[in-house]
């Protein structure tokens, strides 16, 4: 994730992304990260997919691509204007609007996928977030969460950056494999699983030696990893 506008968010906007993913370390951890969300969606040809806080509609655009019905919610009017326009040069089948993850605009049960990467670092108080996600889905449905781990070399790097003053690393939360999972369950969703990815430090030359050892040493941990992501389902039947 780049280091830093949204509507609200100071320094992040669709520009720093483009900047983020031309850099080689850039690259290398988006397609670290992307592998690994892309690998707990799973099959999406059919489906009908929520990326709530889709950004600039990268990953909403790659899953429209292979098939599903896509619809993105960002809070930024400008990230969805960049989606928007990366969808219409992709002639991908994936609508958009800007809208809150504490209030989704959809009635109860609408999506069969629902993803989230890199929005709940913005957010406070992720409870009300994952109720709205949970409301969303059918029941069978699946939730896959990407996250900023908290207890990694990247998380304390930005923490340093918000003592320094970073207007947009004041904001950021970062949350563990754990409290991520706890939300998951409070929501009355059942977790699936939880991996880890981006085990190098914020270094060109680290994620060009360490990068290959990522996915294996995800599967065994989520301490230490910069990105946890989770996947869960809505039981067919509320506890
Ligand atoms: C770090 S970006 C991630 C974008 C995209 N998911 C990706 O992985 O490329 C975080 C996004 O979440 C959006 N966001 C933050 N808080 C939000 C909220 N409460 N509701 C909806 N979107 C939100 C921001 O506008 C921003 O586009």
């Amino acid at each position: 994730m780049p280091s830093g506008q949204a509507s609200d968010l100071p320094d992040l906007g669709p520009e720093a992304y483009v900047r983020w993913r031309a850099s080689e370390i850039g690259a290398l951890t988006e397609r670290l990260e992307r592998r690994l969300i892309l690998e707990l969606v799973g099959e999406v040809a059919g489906r009908r997919v929520l990326d709530v806080g889709c950004g600039d509609g990268e990953l909403a655009v790659a899953l429209a691509r292979q098939g599903a019905a896509v619809t993105g919610i960002d809070a930024s009017a400008a990230m969805i204007g960049a989606a928007e326009t990366r969808a219409r040069r992709s002639d991908a089948d994936a609508t958009f609007r800007v809208a809150r993850a504490e209030q989704l605009p959809f009635p109860d049960g609408q999506f069969d996928i629902v993803t989230a990467v890199t929005i709940l670092c913005f957010v406070e108080d992720a409870a009300p977030v994952f109720r709205e996600i949970a409301r969303v889905l059918r029941p069978g449905g699946r939730l896959v969460i990407g996250e900023l781990g908290r207890w990694s070399t990247w998380a304390l790097g930005r923490r340093l950056r918000a003592w320094f003053g970073s207007p947009l690393w004041r904001r950021g939360r970062f949350r563990s494999a754990r409290e991520l999972r706890g939300l998951a369950e409070q929501a009355g969703l059942a977790v699936v699983t939880v991996r880890g990815a981006i085990f190098y430090p914020r270094s060109r030359l680290a994620a060009r030696l360490l990068g290959r050892f990522d996915a294996a040493l995800g599967r065994a941990f989520t301490v230490g990893a910069g990105f946890v992501a989770l996947s869960a389902s809505k039981p067919i039947r509320p506890a």
